[in-house]
């Protein structure tokens, strides 16, 4: 599962003496990640969640899917933010493209839907038509157990629950993940007796995607959740050593680091792979909400290739020269699509037929990047192996610890989210809750 960085993207940008210089930031770095010294120190717990994850806690989320997957044809799982983009994340990578119209049986599983990310009429009423005459079954996940789109949406899908399923069923469909404590969502299940696991104190959203936040919704899709934390394992292991040459993690670092000062101020990450959609979303959140602070930061894009070269291709390749590019590139694809022989040639395509479909992925891939460097857009390129269980766990360990690095590097704090409070203050003013 491991991943390879390779950085022969950046060489036309960075001299060869630029990365070996910021050993010093790195051992400082490296020493108050793994000291727990620095801004933010309190949420560090996702550095060893991987290792020796608790045995009882994923038997217990094992059995609690495995109910689900039974009684449920639909699960949906409501939060936002770190509380939901890790789980969609990981359950669009490791999923058939088109679950959603595949019927039950084929599926083998429930359909995982969301709510809670968002405040909108339309989808909310589309997805309780969905709901209305299906089994279903919900989980609420909220660490404050207080944030209002995922309150709100709960609130719906548990009244309908209890006049479906009456207060006792109902009470049996729903699952909790919340703090140990605080909270109006601990309180609730308390009071209600309803099935619920915990967001370590010391994970904050973004960071919980290896806790039951992600590993329940992902054991209800069906993903092997011990593999992907085993994945996780190895890039723990892996990404121990604090020399910036040896250590992928704070390379990846320290170059955006490198890329940033030199007036990039925005990464696009880019995939060919659309299952890999939202596991950039939640790259966007995990690097912009932990950068983007103290009137710094890089911004945090996304793009699909081959599609956006389409469309964003040409501000890529001929705009502001304000951005580098970080491609995911899949070594392996899950399966085999030869391009057909044709008794004519009219599309043309007589020079590619017989080969691989993704032959072609991957010529599109190196012919952009070479493409882009000449144009002026630095490259690094991440390779894994195939999209599987145990790389999806390494590349999660592997972006939080670059990003926690990163974050210091650029000397901010990357556990806090001061700035998403503003929003919500002007928003409950203009609603008129109490207080203010
Ligand atoms: O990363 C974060 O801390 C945030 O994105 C939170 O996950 C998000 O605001 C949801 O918070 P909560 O889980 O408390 O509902």
């Amino acid at each position: 599962g491991s991943i390879k960085l390779d950085c022969l993207g950046v060489d036309n940008f960075i001299g060869g003496h630029e990365l070996g210089l910021m050993q010093p930031v790195v051992d400082a770095v490296h020493e108050i990640i793994h000291k727990k010294t620095g801004p933010g120190s309190d949420f560090l717990g996702w550095l060893d969640i991987p290792n020796g994850y608790n045995a009882d806690e994923i038997e217990r989320i094992r059995k609690v899917a495995s109910n689900i997957r039974k009684n449920s044809e639909i699960f949906v799982v409501v939060g936002i933010g770190g509380s939901y983009l890790g789980a969609k994340a990981a359950i669009d990578m490791m999923s058939h493209s088109f679950a959603s119209v595949l019927d039950r049986e084929r599926r083998g599983r429930p359909l995982v839907l969301f709510a809670g990310q968002n405040i909108s009429t339309s989808y909310m009423n589309d997805l309780v038509e969905v709901l209305e005459g299906r089994d279903f079954s919900v989980n609420v996940i909220s660490k404050s157990g207080t944030t209002t789109e995922p309150a709100i949406a709960f609130r719906i899908l548990k009244g309908m629950l209890e006049k479906k399923y009456g207060m006792e069923g109902a009470r049996k469909r729903i699952v909790v993940t919340t703090d140990e404590k605080k909270g109006a969502l601990r309180k609730l299940s308390n009071e209600n007796g309803y099935e619920t696991f915990t967001i370590p104190d010391d994970v904050g959203g973004r960071y919980s995607v290896l806790t039951p936040v992600g590993l329940l919704p992902m054991s209800v899709a069906g993903i092997d959740i011990e593999k992907v934390l085993q994945g996780a394992c190895d890039a723990l292991e892996d990404l121990k050593e604090k020399d910036v040459m040896k250590n992928d993690a704070y390379k990846y670092a320290a170059l955006r680091n490198i890329l940033y000062k030199k007036g990039m101020s925005i990464e696009m990450l880019v995939s060919y792979e659309p299952a890999l959609h939202y596991f950039a979303e939640w790259w966007k959140q995990l690097f912009g909400e932990s950068e983007g602070k103290d009137s710094k930061g890089l911004y945090p894009a996304s793009a699909e290739f081959s599609t956006d070269l389409h469309s964003l291709g040409q501000y890529i390749q001929d705009g502001r020269r304000i951005l580098f590019e970080t491609v995911i590139r899949v070594e392996k694809p899950k399966c085999k699509m030869e391009i057909p022989a044709s008794s004519d040639d009219t599309d043309g395509l007589g020079y590619i037929e017989g080969k691989d479909m993704d032959f072609v992925n991957q010529k599109a891939l190196e012919g952009t990047m070479l493409a882009h460097i000449e144009g002026g857009v630095p490259n690094i390129q991440i390779k894994i192996p195939s999209v599987d269980e145990n790389t999806l766990g390494y590349m999660v360990y592997f972006f939080e610890k670059a990003c926690a690095a990163s974050a210091y590097m650029l000397g901010v704090n990357p556990f806090d989210q001061p700035g998403v409070e503003s929003y919500k203050k002007s928003m409950f003013k203009l609603l008129g809750k109490p207080g203010y």
